[in-house]
C-alpha cells in the first residue's frame, strides 16, 4: 500500500475534505500533520452534517484509523466537542482515533491572546481565525509549551509555571482574566483523564502499520500558500502546511512517501488579509463567492475570490513535488463566457513567472492573464472526462500543461457522484486495489 500526501495548493478551502473523503476507501489510515481547529470542513454522514475541525473526516469511514499528528496544536475542549457530536450520531471511534503524545496542547486561553495581537496590528492584522493557533506554535517554538504527554506528568505545575507566567503577561495586556496556576493545572488534569484513551506514540504506530503493509493518507490543512516558511509571509498560518510538514508532523521518514496529490480549486479564494494578485473586487468576484458558496466553515467569514493564479499554483506544485491534481469546483465556472487565468505577474514593468518572497511585491503585482473561452454548459455529474464540454476539457488540459502535473480528479459538485476520475499508471500505482473501491464510492 502507498503513502500519499493530499494538500491544498492555494490559500486553503480548496475542497480537500471531499477529496480525502473520496480517497479514504483506498487507505487504512488518515493522518493530520499540522494546524489545529483553524481548519474545517463540513462532511455529510447519513442525514447529518458534521463540521470537523480537528478530527479527520476519515473517522466517518468505519474501517479508517485517524491520527492527529505531533505537528498539530490541539484544543482539548474543541476535540471533546467534536467527539461528543460524533458519539451522539453513533460514530464509533474507539480503537481507531489516536492523538500523538508529542502534539502540543492549545490552551483555550490562547484565543484571547490571538485576538489581542490582531487588535494591536490594526490595519496590518493577519485576519487569523482567532483560535489561538499562532500563540500555541509560539509557545511550542520557545519550548514553553505543554504536550499531550505532559498533561499527566507528576511535575505538571512545575512544567506549567513558565508558561503560566508568560500567559499571565499576555492575558493582562489583552485585558483578559488570568487564571491561577492551580486552576490551569486542574483543567489539564481533567483533560488528561478524558484524552487518555486516545493519546499514543503515533509515530511508532504509523511506522508499524506501514511495516504491515498498510497505507496512510497524510492530510494537509490550510494550503501551501499559507505555509509559515513558503507562504505569503507574514500573512500565513504558523505551521508547515507543505509536504515536508507531513514527515516532521507525524514522525515518518521522507522516504516513506510515495506521492503528493495537490487539491486545486478552479478559481482562487482567500480568507483573512494578505496579498491576492487575481482578486476580483467586483460583481464577478461576488458571483464566484455566491456560486461557490465561499463562506468560511470555521469563522463564517465571506472569502475573497478571484481567478486561478497559475504562477502561485505552479510554485506550490514545485514546492510539494505534486505529480497529481484534484481540480475542484469546476462547475462554479459553468456560466462564464470567458475565463481569465493568471500566467505572470507584472511588477514595476517587469513580468515574472516566479513567486516573489515579499508580500509588498505581491501587493503591487498586476496579473498577466490569458483568457480561455468558457463552456457555458453544465458540468455537474460528468463521470468521464469525455462527458465534459470540450472547452471545459481544454481548461483542464491547460492547467495540466502549465502546472506540469496530471489532473486525476475533477470535482463538479459537493456530492461524491459529482466527480470524474481519470486513471493512469500513476493513480493505479498509488491507489492499487483501492482504486476500485474509490470508483465504487463515486458511482454508488
Ligand atoms: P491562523 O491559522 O488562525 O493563525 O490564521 C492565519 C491565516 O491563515 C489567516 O489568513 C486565516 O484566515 C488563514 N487560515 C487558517 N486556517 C485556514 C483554513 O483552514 N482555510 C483557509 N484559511 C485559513
Amino acid at each position: 500500500m502507498s503513502q500519499l500526501i493530499v494538500l491544498g495548493l492555494q490559500w486553503g478551502d480548496e475542497g480537500k475534505g471531499k477529496i480525502v473523503d473520496l480517497l479514504c476507501p483506498a487507505f487504512d489510515v488518515v493522518a493530520r500533520y499540522q494546524g489545529g481547529h483553524n481548519a474545517g470542513h463540513t462532511v455529510r454522514f447519513g442525514d447529518r452534517h458534521f463540521a470537523l475541525h480537528l478530527i479527520p473526516s476519515g473517522i466517518l469511514h468505519e474501517q479508517t484509523r485517524c491520527v492527529l499528528g505531533n505537528g498539530m496544536v490541539i484544543n482539548p475542549e474543541a476535540f471533546f466537542s467534536e467527539l461528543d457530536d460524533l458519539e451522539a450520531s453513533g460514530v464509533e471511534v474507539e480503537g481507531r482515533l489516536f492523538i500523538s503524545e508529542r502534539a502540543h496542547v492549545l490552551l483555550p486561553l490562547y484565543a484571547a491572546v490571538d485576538q489581542a495581537r490582531e487588535r494591536q496590528l490594526g490595519e496590518q492584522a493577519i485576519g487569523t481565525t482567532s483560535r489561538g493557533i499562532g500563540p500555541a506554535y509560539e509557545n511550542r517554538a520557545s519550548r514553553a509549551g505543554i504536550r499531550m504527554c505532559d498533561l499527566r506528568s507528576d511535575d505538571l505545575e512545575a512544567r506549567l509555571r513558565p508558561l503560566h507566567a508568560r500567559l499571565a503577561n499576555e492575558l493582562r495586556s489583552a485585558e483578559a482574566e488570568v487564571p491561577s496556576l492551580e486552576s490551569l493545572a486542574a483543567d489539564c488534569r481533567e483533560w488528561a483523564a478524558r484524552l487518555e484513551p486516545y493519546v499514543a506514540d503515533t509515530g511508532a504506530l504509523l511506522q508499524a502499520w506501514m511495516a504491515e503493509g498498510k497505507g496512510a493518507l497524510f492530510e494537509g490543512a490550510q494550503g501551501a500558500l499559507l505555509d509559515l516558511d513558503h507562504g505569503t509571509y507574514p500573512f500565513v498560518t504558523s505551521s508547515n502546511s507543505t509536504a515536508g510538514g507531513a514527515c516532521t508532523g507525524t514522525g515518518i521518514p521522507p522516504t516513506a512517501i510515495d506521492g503528493v496529490m495537490g487539491v486545486l480549486k478552479a478559481y482562487t479564494s482567500r480568507v483573512g488579509g494578505g496579498p491576492f494578485v487575481t482578486e476580483l473586487e467586483d460583481e464577478t468576484g461576488e458571483f464566484l463567492r455566491r456560486r461557490g458558496n465561499e463562506f468560511g466553515t470555521t469563522t463564517g467569514r465571506p472569502r475573497r475570490c478571484g481567478w486561478l493564479d497559475l504562477v502561485a499554483s505552479r510554485y506550490a506544485c514545485r514546492l510539494n513535488g505534486v505529480a497529481s491534481i484534484a481540480l475542484t469546483k469546476l462547475d462554479v465556472l459553468d456560466e462564464l463566457a470567458e475565463i481569465p487565468v493568471c500566467v505572470g505577474y507584472r511588477i514595476d514593468d517587469q513580468v515574472t513567472c516566479e513567486m516573489p518572497a515579499r508580500s509588498e511585491d505581491l501587493e503591487r503585482a498586476e496579473p498577466v492573464y490569458e483568457v480561455l473561452p468558457g463552456w457555458q454548459e453544465e458540468t455537474a455529474g460528468a463521470l468521464e472526462f469525455d462527458d465534459l464540454p470540450e472547452r471545459a476539457r481544454r481548461y483542464v488540459q491547460y492547467v495540466e500543461e502549465r502546472l506540469d502535473a496530471a489532473v486525476h480528479i475533477i470535482s463538479t459538485g459537493p456530492r461524491r457522484e459529482e466527480t470524474c476520475l481519470r486513471r493512469d499508471g500513476w493513480l493505479d500505482g498509488i491507489l492499487g486495489e483501492g482504486l476500485s473501491r474509490v470508483a465504487t464510492a463515486i458511482r454508488g
